[in-house]
């Protein structure tokens, strides 16, 4: 048995079975009720959508350890796919910019019809629905002692350079015309929507690198914009640079709190420079360059507002379930630490700060 992945979540392992067919084998560290909402949740969707019928690999057992180390866990076995995630591709020193960005351009163009269809599954004008998800993240942030510090705070300062902070931007966001014109249309749901496009969760076949596959959808929504399954996408930069350690956070206001003084950090990369490079050139205009990115072309102005939306209840929910309530101080110097929840929302302050502006240009 080989180990893909070990979280406080999921094992996940590779494995060949008796009839010497390549199996995964992902076992819930939680609750059973969580995988069990996963394995309902994928069966769902292949029955529902032919495109998931396709796209993600079949279940072919599920149950629960009856002996042994694992007794009581529940597990479900998959058809494993030969290949590489989007993740690995990007990490493959062999890889180079260019062809990345083909497959992920392919794939973006092959999914987007796709989640166009989920939106029209659940029909409605709900806005409060909407809205209810962005309180209710907001909401958890403000129970976490380390980030509410920061949330209290007009500004803060990172790398050297001022941005206005979440609730500040959220307001403004959710005043302005972009924002109230589609308010004022019909408002799109889904409770069918697979939600969890990470590129850890993309795979791509060494035999056929267009046939590629999804697994693993997000089942802890009841109801979001299908949108968000493109948010996670984007959102697989911090996300994969948080998982992998490959960043520090600098900041002297461990010492010092001087009390209007603005809290202020600086954020360092630590990928292998070739790795980095590939990470930005995928991703970085989704950040920076919200006039003019692959997907401003690609959607419709009104859902590449829905899509930015959906980026913001991303790295909330993001935030919130990957918070950390102690910071881990590198070398002995209380200056550098990790910490995931500081990490994320230190990554998304910029973008949010550019978003606003977006929403407030004609
Ligand atoms: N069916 C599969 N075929 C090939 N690799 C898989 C398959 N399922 C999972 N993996 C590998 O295991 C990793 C973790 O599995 P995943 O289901 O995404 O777990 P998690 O919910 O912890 O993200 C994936 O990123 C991928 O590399
Ligand atoms: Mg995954």
């Amino acid at each position: 048995m080989i180990v893909l992945k070990n979280s406080e979540k999921y094992s996940v392992f590779k494995l060949k079975n008796r009839k010497g067919e390549t199996l995964i084998l992902k076992i819930s560290n939680r609750q059973t009720k969580f995988i069990n909402r996963e394995i309902n949740y994928i069966k769902k969707l292949k029955k529902n959508w032919l495109f998931y019928k396709n796209k993600i690999p079949k279940i072919s057992s599920h149950g629960v350890f009856s002996n042994g180390i694992n007794k009581g866990k529940k597990y479900y076995h998959q058809k494993y796919i030969a290949g590489q995630t989007l993740t690995q591709l990007i990490h493959n020193k062999k890889n180079k910019s260019k062809k990345i960005e083909k497959l992920f351009k392919f794939f973006l163009k092959e999914c987007i019809p796709q989640l166009r269809n989920e939106t029209n599954v659940k029909k409605s004008n709900l806005l409060e629905d909407y809205k209810e998800l962005f309180f209710k993240e907001n909401k958890k942030l403000n129970n976490k002692n380390l980030i509410s510090n920061l949330l209290k705070k007009k500004h803060l300062l990172i790398n050297n350079k001022s941005y206005l902070n979440i609730s500040y931007c959220l307001r403004t966001i959710f005043k302005s015309k972009k924002f109230l014109k589609i308010k004022q249309g019909e408002f799109f749901l889904s409770n069918n929507s697979h939600c969890n496009f990470h590129g850890g969760n993309i795979i791509f076949p060494n035999q056929n690198q267009k046939n590629f596959k999804i697994i693993d959808p997000d089942s802890s929504w009841k109801v979001n914009d299908p949108f968000f399954s493109l948010a996670r996408l984007i959102y697989t930069f911090p996300h994969d640079t948080m998982e992998y350690d490959q960043y520090f956070l600098i900041s002297k206001n461990f010492s010092k709190a001087a009390k209007n003084e603005t809290i202020s950090f600086n954020v360092r990369l630590n990928w292998t420079k070739s790795i980095e490079k590939k990470y930005d050139y995928i991703f970085r205009d989704f950040y920076f360059n919200l006039n003019s990115n692959y997907l401003r072309k690609l959607l419709t102005k009104e859902e590449y507002i829905r899509f930015n939306l959906t980026m913001i209840l991303c790295f909330l929910r993001g935030i919130n379930t990957n918070y950390e309530p102690k910071v881990t101080f590198l070398n002995n110097n209380s200056n550098h630490f990790l910490n995931k929840g500081i990490f994320l929302y230190l990554f998304f302050l910029p973008y949010l700060n550019n978003l606003t502006k977006y929403f407030n240009e004609k």
